[in-house]
Formats: structure tokens, C-alpha cells, sequence
């Protein structure tokens, strides 16, 4: 309070004009917002020696050009023209008096509008001291309506590298205008771009673009609007739909002869989730002991050499289908463990084929039980899986529908082959109930084949096939009727050649 009236004081020093001293006292700027209300100041000081106040008038000042705003007059009252009528006031009731006190000709100003912004002079005419006056600059700002949102829910990530626009920051018809900046982690950059409205007001928008990858999904994404002193922030995550990112994992480099329950697992990272797993061998046919369950390869019974070679998982969401692959050797005997990391203890590996041999046989009863069991509730269950098979696979007599103890694992759900495959238009050459036609058989592994416990492909025309897949669909099947089974060509087959 000091201090302010310090600063009068030195003011008034420094303005005192000539003789007089009188001084209209006004502030040197104001500021509202659209909509709001201020108090213009104005105040006739030091009337000493006494003067006659005869009018005072506030004027508009733009471009050169004044506008009479109000008028207060002693013997005529008061006026307050018609752009102004509903939205300026004298504050002072005195002003409005019979006989007026006109030292404090403060005007109310209110539901500012930007035209108003201008300069505004308060000028008192006196008698005999003549005209003096002040100004008052006024400033009306307007609020920025900011938002931000996403260019689209989700975003597909392309191959072509190329930033795109992911998410719109704005801050619409701000004064003064806003400044908008980005938050994240991600590696993008942002183009602003500012609109200047015809009544003063600046629109700012702000994109931000990023190539949309694997690595932006998820990422947090915040926009800051700057308005004056203020700061407003919003933020999006970024849902970004991207193909599979597909690796086989579960061979350890450990894979020997007789080694118990192996198995190869396609991981896959994608947006959304793959709906579709297929594995493949590269070079020959998927080795006929293995079942699919979900994105896994389950190896039955030990290892064999005949589980070499190079698996290859496709993985396919709505985006698109990509692979990984691993390449299976057998070793005779197990490798030695640098630092126990395959699962073997140490102390074991000297009597590791004893003890391998009474686990493989503890583990052999095991699977079988397991097999059992699957394979009862398999029967008692509505067969579930994806009958996409393009080609018959049909057992070796060993075990018959209904009839005793079945000998083979539930058969892969899904074997799949190439639409040129042919033989599937040919009638199928299941074996009866007491067996498979050798006589059909054209090949000489026959004698081999009949050894197998298992069911098993007919080799002689597989080789063809080098392309066959195993796959496994997590869509629900449409349900079919009880033993017919649909086929990817549309054609429905009677499900009891499966259960041969
Ligand atoms: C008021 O505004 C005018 C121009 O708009 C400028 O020339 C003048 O210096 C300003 N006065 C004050 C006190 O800010
Ligand atoms: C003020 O003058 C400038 C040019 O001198 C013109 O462009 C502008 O429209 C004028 N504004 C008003 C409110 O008359
Ligand atoms: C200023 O102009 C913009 C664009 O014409 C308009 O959207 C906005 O409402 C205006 N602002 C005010 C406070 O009149
Ligand atoms: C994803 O794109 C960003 C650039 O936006 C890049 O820095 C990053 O390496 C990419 N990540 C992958 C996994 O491609
Ligand atoms: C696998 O087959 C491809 C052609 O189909 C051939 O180029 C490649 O040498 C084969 N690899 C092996 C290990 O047999
Ligand atoms: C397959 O995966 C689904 C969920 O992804 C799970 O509910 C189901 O139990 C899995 N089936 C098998 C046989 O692992
Ligand atoms: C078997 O595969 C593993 C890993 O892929 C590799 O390190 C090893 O050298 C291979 N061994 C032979 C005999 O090819």
C-alpha cells in the first residue's frame, strides 16, 4: 500500500503539467476475457485550486478514428451510446446525480466482445483550466477451445517406413495464440500450423507422425497447449495393429536320441493376436508323431532322427502372415551341459543312459496313460478341431474305432495341402476295421510302415507334397453336423473315415 501510493505520488510528480496539476488518473492497460467484465478507471485528481467540471467523455480510439462511448454532463446526466448502451455503466451513482460528483467517472464494462479491444480516453473539460485527458488501452483475449484426438482408433503399421499422422493436437481460436509441444517417448515429429481468424483469434494445430511399428504400439502419447501461463494436457495411447513377429522356440541344441517329451512352441508377437498357426517343414513332411495343440508341436513318444530338419511356423493375424523357423538336429547321445542349462543334472550324465533309459520308461507309461486319457475324452467330446484336411491320413489297424485300448495318439487335427493336391478327390483309402489295403500300396516301406504303433501318412504320395502344414485355427469351427466334417473347398466328408 506504501509502495502504490509512492508510485501515485511520483506519478503525479512526474505529470504534473504547467500550472494546474490537475490529472486524470487512469491505468495503462486492462486486459478481459471475451465475455467477462472490467473496470476502466478514471479519476480527475488534484482539482485544486477548484475547477468547474463541465462534461466528461469517454471515447473509443482504433485506427485513428474515436467513438463517443458515454457522456456525463452536470446539468444533462447521463448517456451512454447505442453500441454500448446494454454493457457500459458509470460505477459511481454519484455521477448520476442532481448534483453530480464527477471526480470518479470509472466506467463498468462487462460481456466483452474482441471488437471492443482498443484504446479508451477518458477526457474531462473544465472550466477555466480547459481539456485534460488520459488513456486506457484495453486488450480482450479469448480462450482457445483445445482438444486432442487419434487420426484413427488404430493405426496399421506398414512396411513402406513412411510417418504418417497419428494424433491431432488443437487449440482453436485462442488470443493470444497457443503454443502446442508433444510429450513421448516415441520418435516422431510434429508440424504445427496456425490459422489467424478474422477477429483476432488463432487456431493452432499440431500433428504428430510417426512410423507406426511394433515398437509404437502402446506408447503414450501427450500433447501440451500452452495458452499464456496455463498448461492443458491431454493423452492418447497409440493402437497400432501390426503382423506377427514370429520365432519357434524349444529346441535347445539338446535333442538326442530317445530324449522324452520335446516340443516347439511359435511364439508370436502381433496386433491383434494371431488367429492362425501353421507349421511346416522346409525340405520333407512333418514327421507323423507330433500333435498340434494351439501354437504348439507336441513330439510323442522319444526322439528319433527322423525329427531333423527345419520347422517353419507361419503366423497370421488380420494384418498378415509371417514365419519363424528353427533348424532341428538330432545328436546321438546328449551333449554335455556348459553349466547345467539343459535340465540334466551334472552327477547324472555318467549313468545318464541308465537313468535315461528307466525314465524314458517311467515317461513311455506316462504318455500312454496320457493317451488314454486324451484319447477318452476325445471320443466323448464333439470333435472340435479343424477338419481342413486336403488329404486322408488313415491307421494301421492298430486300433478300431469302439474297440479296445487305442494304441495312437489323437491324429493331428489339421493337414493341410495345397489345393492342387489331387488325391483328395479320390475315394478315400481308408483301411476297414481290420486294417489298411496294402495292395494300395505302392511303395516298399510297407514292412517299415507296418512296425509303426501309429497311424500314419501314405509316404509314396506325400513326397509330392513337400509343402504340407499342420495347422491350427482358434476360430470357433461353425458347428456341423455330428460325423459330417466340412472342407476347406466347401465339400463336407463323413468323419468316421477319421477315426480309423
Ligand atoms: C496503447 O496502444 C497504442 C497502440 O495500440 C500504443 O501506441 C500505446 O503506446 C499504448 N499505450 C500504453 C500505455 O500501453
Ligand atoms: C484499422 O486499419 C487497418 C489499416 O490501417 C485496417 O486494415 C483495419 O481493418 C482497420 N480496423 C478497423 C476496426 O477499422
Ligand atoms: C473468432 O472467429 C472464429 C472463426 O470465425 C470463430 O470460430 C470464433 O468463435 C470467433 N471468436 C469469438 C470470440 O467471437
Ligand atoms: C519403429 O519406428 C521408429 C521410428 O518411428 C524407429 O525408431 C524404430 O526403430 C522402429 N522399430 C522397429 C521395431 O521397426
Ligand atoms: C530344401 O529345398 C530347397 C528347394 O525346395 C533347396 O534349394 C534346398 O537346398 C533344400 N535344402 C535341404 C537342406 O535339403
Ligand atoms: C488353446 O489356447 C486357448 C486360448 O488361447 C486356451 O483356452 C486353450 O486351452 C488352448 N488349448 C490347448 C489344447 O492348449
Ligand atoms: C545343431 O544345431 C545347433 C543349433 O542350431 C548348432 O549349434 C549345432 O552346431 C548343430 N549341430 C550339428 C551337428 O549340425
Amino acid at each position: 500500500m506504501a509502495m502504490l501510493t509512492a508510485f501515485w505520488i511520483f506519478l503525479m510528480a512526474v505529470y504534473v503539467p504547467g500550472g494546474g496539476g490537475q490529472q486524470v488518473q487512469m491505468d495503462s492497460s486492462k486486459w478481459g476475457f471475451v465475455g467477462s467484465q472490467v473496470e476502466l478507471r478514471c479519476l480527475f485528481v488534484n482539482s485544486n485550486p477548484p475547477v468547474k467540471i463541465s462534461q466528461v467523455t469517454w471515447q473509443k480510439f482504433l485506427n485513428g478514428t474515436k467513438q463517443n462511448v458515454a457522456i456525463a454532463n452536470p446539468s444533462l446526466g447521463v448517456s451512454v451510446l447505442p453500441p454500448f448502451k446494454d454493457r457500459v455503466s458509470f460505477k459511481q451513482p454519484a455521477v448520476r446525480h442532481r448534483t453530480p460528483s464527477l471526480e470518479d467517472t470509472t466506467i463498468t464494462f462487462s460481456n466483452l466482445r474482441l471488437s471492443d479491444e482498443a484504446a479508451y480516453i477518458c477526457e474531462y473539460t473544465t472550466f477555466p483550466a480547459g481539456n485534460r485527458e488520459n488513456m486506457v488501452n484495453l486488450t480482450v483475449l479469448a480462450r482457445p477451445t483445445t482438444g486432442m484426438s487419434l487420426t484413427a482408433p488404430t493405426i496399421v503399421a506398414r512396411p513402406s517406413n513412411r510417418k504418417v499422422t497419428v494424433a491431432t493436437c488443437l487449440s482453436a481460436n485462442g488470443k493470444p495464440p497457443s503454443m502446442i509441444t508433444w510429450d513421448t517417448r516415441l520418435k516422431g515429429e510434429a508440424s504445427n500450423q496456425e490459422t489467424r481468424n478474422a477477429n483476432g483469434t488463432v487456431t493452432v494445430r499440431s500433428n504428430y507422425l510417426v512410423v507406426p511399428n511394433r515398437s509404437t504400439h502402446q506408447q503414450k502419447l501427450t500433447c501440451i497447449v500452452t495458452y499464456r501461463n496455463e498448461r492443458i494436457t491431454d493423452s492418447v495411447i497409440l493402437n497400432v495393429l501390426y503382423e506377427p513377429e514370429v520365432t519357434v522356440e524349444g529346441f535347445d541344441g539338446n535333442w538326442f536320441l530317445n530324449r522324452q517329451d520335446v516340443q516347439l512352441t511359435c511364439k508370436a508377437d502381433a496386433n491383434p493376436p494371431v488367429s492362425v498357426y501353421q507349421w511346416k517343414m522346409l525340405n520333407g513332411s512333418m514327421p507323423n508323431n507330433v500333435e498340434i495343440r494351439n501354437n504348439t508341436l507336441i513330439f510323442k513318444g522319444p526322439v528319433t532322427n527322423e525329427l531333423a530338419g527345419t520347422y517353419v511356423c507361419d503366423a497370421t493375424n488380420s494384418i498378415g502372415t509371417r514365419s519363424g523357423q528353427v533348424e532341428v538336429n538330432i545328436t546321438e547321445f546328449p551333449n554335455i551341459p556348459q553349466l547345467g542349462g539343459d535340465g540334466i543334472p551334472q552327477e547324472q550324465q555318467s549313468s545318464g543312459a541308465a537313468i535315461g533309459g528307466a525314465v524314458g520308461g517311467v515317461a513311455l507309461l506316462g504318455v500312454a496313460g496320457a493317451l488314454l486319457f486324451i484319447f477318452l475324452r476325445r471320443r466323448q467330446r464333439t470333435f472340435k478341431g479343424d477338419y481342413s484336411t486336403k488329404k486322408h491320413v488313415f491307421g494301421n489297424g492298430y486300433s478300431k474305432p469302439g474297440g479296445g485300448i487305442p494304441a495312437h495318439p489323437p491324429m493331428p487335427k489339421n493337414l493341410q495341402y495345397p489345393e492342387d493336391s489331387d488325391d483328395e478327390k479320390k475315394p478315400a483309402q481308408i483301411g476297414g476295421p481290420g486294417g489298411f489295403e496294402g495292395s494300395d500300396r505302392d511303395y516298399d516301406g510297407e514292412a517299415e510302415d507296418l512296425k509303426r504303433p501309429y497311424f500314419t501318412v501314405d509316404e509314396g504320395e506325400s513326397r509330392d507334397y513337400d509343402e504340407r502344414t499342420l495347422a491350427f485355427q482358434y476360430d470357433p469351427e461353425p458347428e456341423i453336423a455330428d460325423d459330417m466334417v466340412s472342407q476347406t473347398d466347401g465339400s463336407v466328408i463323413s468323419k468316421k473315415e477319421w477315426y480309423v
